[in-house]
């Protein structure tokens, strides 16, 4: 047996590295995670609080009800286990600017004149980043929900997706919003709860569903940007460079891709995407952006 995991609430735990790699390999297999030998200790902190939920004496145990098929809900536990939502309003808030100023102003005419305009927000976490992206939309656009305007936000982990939808936050989570966006768009909820409320208009532009960048993508696009920030940080090299093949794809001629503060675009997208500046890059097969 390999060496013992002893970090951790429960040390009654054994956790050999024959556990550990069947966990990685699943991990990497379902989600694309990337779990080195470093990760062993916090996998072990984070998982061995799981099985003591579910009354699980075992981590062979554990991977065994992982494999049972139909366990499809442990799997995204696991997911959620390993993974963090860490998000904030108008994260990274130069993404949003250029949004606006390079992305959305060259559209709105057309827009008004029947054009369709999407954004994706891929690994949208606790809804944060979609309703950013919404809200900079109608500050340039007050009329955005009267036409073909939608912001599509995925993530894997269903109870993040529902914590979304309800578009609920702490005071302290609506800091990072601009003062007049907060003040127009926010509300407080008065339930003795202290939350306060999205608003519906800028609700309304954004549709919520769960989904594993892993599988099929059940959309084909174009969308004009997409947001994949912070997500592909979890992935390995291989799995990041198909992402972003994939997302290159499915993206519109001109269209903007925005990533988190640590990733960068590597591997054969670099072909059709372009650097335009700090984690931004903009699909160019038939023109160069320099010249735009
Ligand atoms: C750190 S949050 C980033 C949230 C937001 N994009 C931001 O930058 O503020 C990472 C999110 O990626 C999601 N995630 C991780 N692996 C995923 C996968 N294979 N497919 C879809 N979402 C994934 C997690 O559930 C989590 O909500």
């Amino acid at each position: 047996m390999g060496q013992l995991a002893r970090t951790g609430p429960d040390q009654s735990l054994p956790f050999s590295d024959r556990d550990f790699e069947a966990l990685a390999a699943l991990a990497h297999r379902e989600f694309g995670l990337s779990l080195s030998q470093s990760k062993k200790p916090l996998v072990y902190s984070r998982l061995s609080r799981r099985l003591k939920a579910r009354g699980i004496h075992s981590f062979p145990d554990y991977l065994r009800i992982l494999d049972v098929p139909g366990e499809s809900s442990e799997r995204l536990e696991l997911i959620s286990a390993l993974t963090t939502n860490v998000t904030s309003f108008f994260r990274e808030d130069h993404h949003f600017e250029k949004l606006r100023s390079d992305c959305l102003s060259r559209e709105i005419e057309k827009i008004r004149s029947g054009k369709r305009f999407r954004v994706w927000s891929a690994g949208c976490s606790s809804g944060q980043e979609p309703f950013s992206i919404a809200m900079e939309i109608l500050g340039s656009m007050p009329d955005a929900n009267d036409y073909d305007v939608k912001v599509l936000a995925t993530d894997i982990d269903p109870k993040i997706v529902s914590k979304a939808k309800s578009g609920r936050y702490s005071l302290e989570e609506l800091q990072s919003i601009p003062d007049e966006f907060r003040r127009k768009w926010t509300k407080n909820c008065n339930d003795g709860m202290g939350e306060f409320q999205v608003l519906d208009a800028v609700r309304d532009l954004v549709t919520f569903g769960e989904l594993n960048l892993m599988s099929d993508w059940p959309f084909s696009g174009p969308f004009d940007s997409i947001f994949c920030r912070n997500v592909a940080i979890y992935f390995d090299q291989k799995t990041q460079q198909k992402l972003w093949v994939k997302l290159s794809k499915i993206l519109a001629e001109r269209g903007f891709l925005f990533i988190g503060h640590s990733e960068r675009v590597s591997g054969d997208a670099v072909n059709v995407l372009t650097g335009v500046g700090v984690t931004s890059y903009q699909k160019s097969t038939l023109f160069d952006p320099k010249n735009n």
